[in-house]
């Protein structure tokens, strides 16, 4: 069943305050746009069941329930309608409460009339599913992939920060990339920052930009990464990792919109939406200091949990495959049934990014450029030995699975610091005294 009748777009309002209603009509039929009304849960039910519109603009707090109801019957019912809310200042939990229910976006009272223009063209420009013709996909058709591809569909529409957690080489990247590359900002940068890899004398300028002659060696004004993502999105990569000093200035200028160059007395505005990403557990360093609680509530608004790929394990051939064939100038090489299983099987510390190493290895080292063997992987014994153990002992005496489990995971923060026990007990979240003591517990050499 087709719902949309082209013609004028048609939005249909649900507030039962006359002000605010009045200012929203004024605001949208300037806009060009036709629009209904409807006080209440009931009554704006009701509408949605008989007509069809392109947007829905709902107030939380309705006289007969919650505005929430509304979302959700409209993703219950599958109706294509987006359906963004209206939220009393300084509720953020109502805000998330609606963008998890469905909603693509949110807008605090009292309602900015630029933030309701700019979110009405964007619900009205964004096709319906992100075209195919995008770069970047997540492959996997497990439940837990799927969940993650609903997910940032929707989220891509949204202007909400994302903050995206998962182990490294899940995908966190690819991820951020399909939420810009599927939503209205697409075509503008996308600007992908490590904030782990940029010196701390120099973050500020690279972050905000300088005015000529702010320091020697600026010869020149330069934008920095704010500037550049202007209009698009700046990704902050491995977010964890930025100095405190830096994260002030950082939540500063995400709250005012505006940057203010190094060596400059003005302040320019900017409109980015902003994507962070660690593999560290973020609450964690909020609990112990490392990170600001209050920008961590601005970067957290919505979490994307990135599935490690032993949650996703069904999807190892199909993804293996895929990667092959993008390896391949020709006919794609086939992995050997026991190759497969032996991947099916390991446990991949470093996720798909491993596999992709793997595999790599593998076809190089292949005797047949068409065929690869269990050999070829050079799976490492430890991890998969350690995999076998965990997956064939018993579960009990306690003690010694415990043991085990904590032997897989010290062996394989070790391996993944090349032997490096400082690294590694970093890695692992304890200090170097408790590493030692672990290993000589549990006879690790
Ligand atoms: N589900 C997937 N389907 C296809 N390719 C994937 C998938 N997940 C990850 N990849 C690929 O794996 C590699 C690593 O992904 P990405 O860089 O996004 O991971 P990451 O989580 O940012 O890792 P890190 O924490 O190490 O920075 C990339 O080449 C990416 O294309
Ligand atoms: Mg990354």
């Amino acid at each position: 069943m087709s719902r949309k009748i082209r013609g004028q777009p048609k939005v249909l309002i649900v507030d039962d305050e006359p002000d605010l209603l009045e200012l929203l009509e004024l605001t949208l039929s300037r806009m060009g746009l036709d629009t209904s009304r409807a006080e209440n849960v009931t009554e704006a039910i009701r509408l949605l069941d008989k007509e069809s519109f392109d947007l829905c603009l709902t107030d939380m707090r309705l006289p007969d329930g919650d505005g929430l109801r509304v979302v959700e019957h409209i993703n219950q019912k599958g109706l294509d309608v987006p359906v963004a809310v209206i939220t009393a200042y300084g509720s953020a939990e109502n805000a998330v409460a609606a963008l998890k229910a469905g909603a693509f976006d949110y807008l605090a009272k009292p309602v900015a009339l630029e933030q309701l223009r700019a979110l009405v063209k964007q619900a009205l420009k964004v096709p319906e599913k992100p075209q195919p013709t995008s770069s970047y996909q997540l492959l996997g058709e497990s439940p837990a992939m799927m969940q993650v591809r609903s997910l940032i569909e929707r989220l891509a529409k949204s202007q909400a920060p994302v903050f995206i957690n998962g182990e490294s080489g899940s995908g966190k990247e690819l991820a951020a990339r399909m939420i810009h590359s599927g939503g209205p900002r697409a075509e503008l940068p996308f600007i992908a920052v490590n904030c782990g890899a940029i010196p701390e004398n120099l973050m500020e300028s690279e972050f905000f930009g300088y005015r000529k002659g702010s320091f020697t060696g600026a010869e020149a004004d330069r934008d920095g990464f704010f500037q550049a993502a202007n209009g698009g999105t700046l990704f902050l990569d491995e977010v964890a990792d930025l100095p405190l000093a830096m994260q002030v200035k950082l939540l500063r200028t995400i709250q005012e919109k505006k940057v203010r160059k190094v060596g400059s007395t003005q302040e320019e505005p900017v409109d980015v939406r902003i994507v962070s990403a660690t593999h560290k557990k973020l609450a964690t360093l909020v609990e112990s200091g490392e990170f600001r609680q209050d920008l961590y509530y601005r970067l957290h608004v919505i979490e994307l949990a990135m599935p490690s790929l032993r949650e996703m394990r069904e999807d190892i051939p199909l993804i293996a495959h895929a990667i092959l064939a993008k390896l391949s100038r020709g006919t794609p090489a086939q992995l050997d049934p026991e190759a497969l299983s032996a991947l099916e099987r390991y446990p991949f510390p470093g996720n798909v990014r491993e596999l992709e190493n793997i595999l790599e290895r593998g076809l190089s080292l292949a005797g047949d450029p068409l065929r690869i063997t269990s050999d070829d992987l050079h799976l490492t014994p430890i991890a998969d030995e350690a995999e076998a153990a965990l997956n064939a002992g018993e579960k009990w005496p306690l003690q010694d699975y415990l043991d085990r489990v904590e032997r897989m995971a010290i062996n394989e923060a070790l391996e993944k610091t090349r032997y490096n026990r400082t690294a590694a007990a970093k890695l692992l979240g304890i200090t170097f005294r408790a590493m030692r003591y672990r290993m000589e517990r549990l006879g690790i050499k």
